[in-house]
């Protein structure tokens, strides 16, 4: 078989159940890269027992023969990374540099990119973006405005010290302000404590720092496979998503060439995680969101809590005008259909088709929408009854699960490949 080079996008808004495909997947490839987004992404992966959650590491660190590579797209807060790798280490997982590579050129989320997130989308904003806290927004700030602290700054306490107190100087000014008002201001640390804080993180994670392109090159050289982990999905993406309500990367397919490094062989498969309902976390609407019963008993059956802020998701139906979109904008070649368990036996099941906006019918959605005057058009499925079982083939799915599967085949002209119906690894059916 040709080397595969496959990327895992999510199709939605997040929380799509990339991090279990991921870490299933993972077995079958060389190095697993995260490329954009940081510790905002909360990947949940539950072997047997045990369940772990993941922030900032990529999902492929719980299979042994993976390299997992923070690449140059993401924003890294080394204190989560060392935290990460020590949770992992209590339950067994030891991550040497053979198993974990940070690129050198990645840019660090440090105290004032988080003081700033939280200030700035404190309940006093004007506007509230809803975000994670992480400090992401600033982080991707500095990296655009030349002022990024690069990992490799970490092992310089010099260069440590000159790029803090520059953009100290201007993110003090509004620092201390909106700090002041939201109530933040006691916990903001002097730049000589921040220097020292990064660069002590800096000595624990040297080992594991360097160029991930050499890496990536030589796998590929070797006909090896390379699985590149989005995080978030389309819809929060900082150009193709439903702005200002986003993250600040760049979550579609772009994003992996930019912030990923992709050796000459290309990109072969991309898969788009689909939950087999929609959620959304944080402020911004979404076309078929629920406010009633039916959305409370998704988001209770579908446990549907962020696991990065602890937030309840709000629930919906499947949006396929939505999904047409991000499959044209993410180059779609497989989906991969997730919690399908959480629909069996409700007494009702919807699908959104179109959206009918200013007067008009949209068989997708366009760019710029403003998400408050969409209103999805429905159709009203069979509802999914019966049990999934290991090994089951598009053949003996029960009918209507396997009706379901063919709506969206149909709608989006794009092969469903695999269809999970529960958190464990087993419960995932090759289609
Ligand atoms: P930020 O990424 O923390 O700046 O947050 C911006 C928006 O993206 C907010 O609406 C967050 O709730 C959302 N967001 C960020 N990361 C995730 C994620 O991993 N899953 C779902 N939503 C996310
Ligand atoms: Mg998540």
């Amino acid at each position: 078989m040709p080397s595969q080079h496959t990327v895992i996008v999510g199709a939605q808004w997040g929380d799509e159940g990339k991090g279990k495909i991921v870490d299933y997947l993972a077995s079958q490839y060389q190095a697993v890269v995260r490329y954009q987004g940081g510790h905002n992404a909360g990947h949940t992966v539950v072997v047997g027992q045990e369940k772990h959650v993941l922030h900032i590491l990529p999902s492929g660190v719980l299979n042994s023969a993976t390299v997992n590579i923070i690449a140059h797209g993401v924003v890294v807060d080394p204190a989560q990374v060392v935290l990460e790798m020590n949770r992992l280490k209590a339950s067994g997982i030891f991550l040497d540099p053979t198993k974990l590579r940070i690129s050198a050129m990645a840019s660090i989320i440090h105290s004032y990119c988080s003081l700033l997130d939280k200030a700035r989308d404190s309940d006093a904003a004007q506007t509230k973006i809803g975000t994670t806290g992480k400090g992401i927004g600033p982080a991707y700030e500095e990296k655009i405005t030349r002022k990024a602290i690069k990992v490799q700054d970490l092992l310089n306490k010099d260069m440590l010290a000159q790029k803090l107190k520059s953009i100290w100087k201007e993110r003090s000014i509004i620092l201390q302000d909106l700090c002041r008002d939201s109530g933040f201001g006691a916990s903001i640390p002097s730049v000589e404590q921040e220097v020292e804080r990064l660069f002590e993180l800096g000595k624990i994670l040297a080992p594991f720092i360097g160029d991930e392109m050499e890496l990536l090159d030589a796998i590929d050289a070797k006909g090896g496979n390379i699985l590149y982990e989005g995080a978030q999905g389309v819809m929060l993406d900082i150009d193709y998503g439903t702005y200002p309500y986003v993250t600040s990367s760049s979550t579609a397919l772009g994003g992996v060439y930019t912030g990923g490094y992709v050796p000459a062989s290309g990109i072969s498969e991309v898969l788009g995680i689909v939950k087999a309902y929609t959620t959304r976390v944080g402020e911004g609407k979404f076309p078929t969101e629920l406010f009633d019963e039916t959305g409370n008993y998704l988001q209770q059956k579908g446990n549907e809590v962020g696991a990065t802020t602890g937030r309840k998701r709000r629930c919906g139906w499947l949006d396929l005008a939505q999904l047409k979109y991000a499959a044209k904008v993410s180059r779609l070649t497989g989906i991969i259909l997730t919690k399908v368990d959480v629909l069996l036996g409700m007494n009702e099941l919807k699908v959104g088709m179109s959206y009918q906006y200013q007067g008009k019918i949209f068989d997708r959605y366009v760019m710029g929408m403003n998400l408050n005057e969409i209103e999805a058009q429905y159709h009203n499925c069979r509802t999914l009854q019966g049990v999934i079982v290991p090994e089951m083939t598009k053949k003996d799915l029960p009918d209507a699960v396997g009706s379901y599967v063919a709506l969206i085949e149909e709608s989006l002209k794009i092969p469903v490949k695999y269809l999970a119906y529960g958190p464990q690894r087993t419960q995932l059916l090759k289609l």
